[in-house]
């Protein structure tokens, strides 16, 4: 089966989104570990390596259909936050951006009668549901527990849990 060019190259360019979103990860989870947030650093490592399968996912993909994955050169992300609340905002805009450029891809499949790929892509639409859900949940704590030195280490607490929570279950 062939894909399309323009197939490949929305292809190519979500696995520079996937490891754009894992370096990301990799460093709000540096951030979080130095300034104290160890609950949410694990969280980080492990949302970053997710990022990296997604990758792995897409790149697997194209070669298996004789496509030459490009391997991206990534902008450096950004390495400081003003607070937890700020990283967390970031990082469902992030999985926003990234909804975005797979319902892209699945309309792209669609309008060239891509059945391969659009089957491919369905685990992708349900990933996106439960990374923004995710990310969601933990902004309401914030409002729920409170901004202040307890509620903030309550956060942690559940980032933690979150981090070491089997796959399904943290998804
Ligand atoms: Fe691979 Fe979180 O999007």
């Amino acid at each position: 089966m062939k894909l399309s060019t323009n197939m490949k190259k929305a292809l190519n360019d979500q696995v520079t989104l996937e490891a754009s979103a894992s370096n990301s990860y990799l460093a709000m989870a540096s951030w979080c570990q130095v300034t104290g947030y160890r609950g949410a650093a694990n969280y980080f490592y492990v949302q970053s390596d997710e990022e990296r399968t997604h990758m792995l996912k897409i790149v697997h993909y194209l070669n298996s259909l004789g496509t030459i994955a490009t391997i991206p050169a990534t902008r450096a992300p950004i390495s400081s936050y003003k607070s937890l609340e700020v990283l967390i905002q970031t990082a469902l805009k992030s999985e926003q951006a990234v909804t975005k450029a797979i319902h892209n891809m699945v309309e792209i499949a669609q309008k060239e009668k891509d059945h391969s790929t659009y089957v491919f892509l369905e685990w992708f639409v349900n990933e996106q549901v439960q990374e923004e859900t995710k990310f969601e949940t933990i902004l309401q704590k914030f409002d729920l527990l409170g901004r202040d030195k307890l509620g903030i280490n309550e956060i942690d607490k559940f980032l933690a849990a979150e981090a070491t929570a089997p796959a399904d279950a943290a998804a």
